[in-house]
């Protein structure tokens, strides 16, 4: 059965997930039981690492790592599911200055009050091998928007920070979630870390002052990466649906076709979170995409952004989901 294939009890380490998958892939039989359903790119250019937001005004506006010569690229919809147009504005001219200005990565916008926060990922000035993660803001959701000059998030040591995303929980209380980019110092090997000692690349949970910008205490650890996950663990994404804190990450490494879209879930936002059996998307499954990965689910569970490789690099792709319980499926 299919499902089975991906299960991550039958995955023990990253060398026999990629054997196991390369048969399930020379299968026939295993390829019949898959679903390869054709999906077109919502927005068809280099688009990657997604977030979106529905604005006050009922316009959908989506927001990608840089690439054509923006930092943060944009595009807006009258709807999650298109049409998508491509946007010219630069929200990010000017990274903070704790930052060399490279590498603005897998940005994300929520709304505070009413300001316009963006999350993002940058090029550390110092420790120019690794990234952190900044703020800033706008009174208008397209900016361009203003850098605080501190960062939230680095921990240098420990291989920087990277991809951030928000999240406002039911008592009012903001979050940003983030991972701890370990692989950045790994060993080598796939994306850096699969030959020993292998490095943690936890997910890490902030909490935010009601600015949303300023943090509250230290990060707390809510999942790590184990061996089904390969290198690595990335691209958090956390939303609440009917009571269940739903954690969605990307395992393994984006340039290779083991990327998926993987999730956890918890009854308490701080966690224990529990991976779920199989992930969510793989290449080929449930779509015939490769690479399927650094996802945002739409606050309300219903909707999902995500990027897989096409021919311009890795465009933006979306699809509906269902959150039933613990469990989250492609309809
Ligand atoms: C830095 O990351 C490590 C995981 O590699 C984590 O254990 C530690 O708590 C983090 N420190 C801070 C200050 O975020
Ligand atoms: C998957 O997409 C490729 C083109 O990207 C196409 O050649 C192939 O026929 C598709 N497979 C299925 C099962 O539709």
């Amino acid at each position: 059965m299919a499902p089975s294939l991906f299960n991550r009890t039958m995955l023990p380490s990253f060398l026999s997930a990629s054997l196991l998958f390369g048969a399930a892939l020379s299968s026939p039989s295993e390829r019949l039981q898959s679903r390869e359903t054709n999906l077109d790119p919502a927005i068809n250019i280099n688009f990657p690492d997604p977030a979106a937001l529905l604005d006050t005004d009922g316009t959908w506006y989506a927001f990608a790592t840089n690439g054509n010569g923006k930092n943060v690229q944009s595009a807006s919809a009258p709807s999650i599911s298109g049409p998508w147009t491509v946007l010219s504005n630069d929200l990010l001219p000017t990274v903070g200055a704790w930052s060399n200005g490279a590498n603005v990565w897998a940005p994300d916008v929520r709304i505070i009050g009413s300001t316009y926060v963006l999350y993002y990922t940058a090029t550390d000035a110092a420790s120019t091998n690794q990234h952190c993660v900044g703020t800033a803001t706008s009174d208008t959701i397209l900016g361009p928007y203003t850098p605080q000059s501190d960062t939230i998030a680095c921990n240098i040591t420990a291989g920087g920070a990277i991809d951030p995303s928000g999240f406002t929980d039911t008592d009012g209380t903001h979050y940003v979630v983030y991972k701890v980019d370990g692989n950045s110092v790994g060993h080598g090997g796939s994306c850096g870390n699969t030959v020993a000692p292998i490095v943690p690349t936890p997910l890490m949970l902030q909490q935010l002052a009601a600015d949303g910008i300023t943090p509250v205490g230290s990060p707390i650890e809510l999942l790590d990466r184990g061996d089904a996950d390969g290198p690595l663990i990335e691209a958090p994404r956390l939303i609440l649906v009917n009571g269940v804190y739903v954690l969605f990450f990307s395992s393994n490494c984006y340039s290779t076709t083991l990327y998926d879209i993987s999730y956890a879930t918890a009854s308490s936002v701080k966690g224990p979170y529990t991976k779920s059996s199989a992930p969510l998307a793989v290449t080929g499954n449930p779509f015939n995409l490769t690479a399927p990965g650094g996802s945002t689910a739409t606050a309300d569970g219903k909707n999902m952004v995500f990027h897989a490789n096409c021919e311009a690099g890795r465009c933006m792709y979306e699809t509906t989901i269902t959150v039933s319980g613990t469990t989250v499926s492609i309809p």
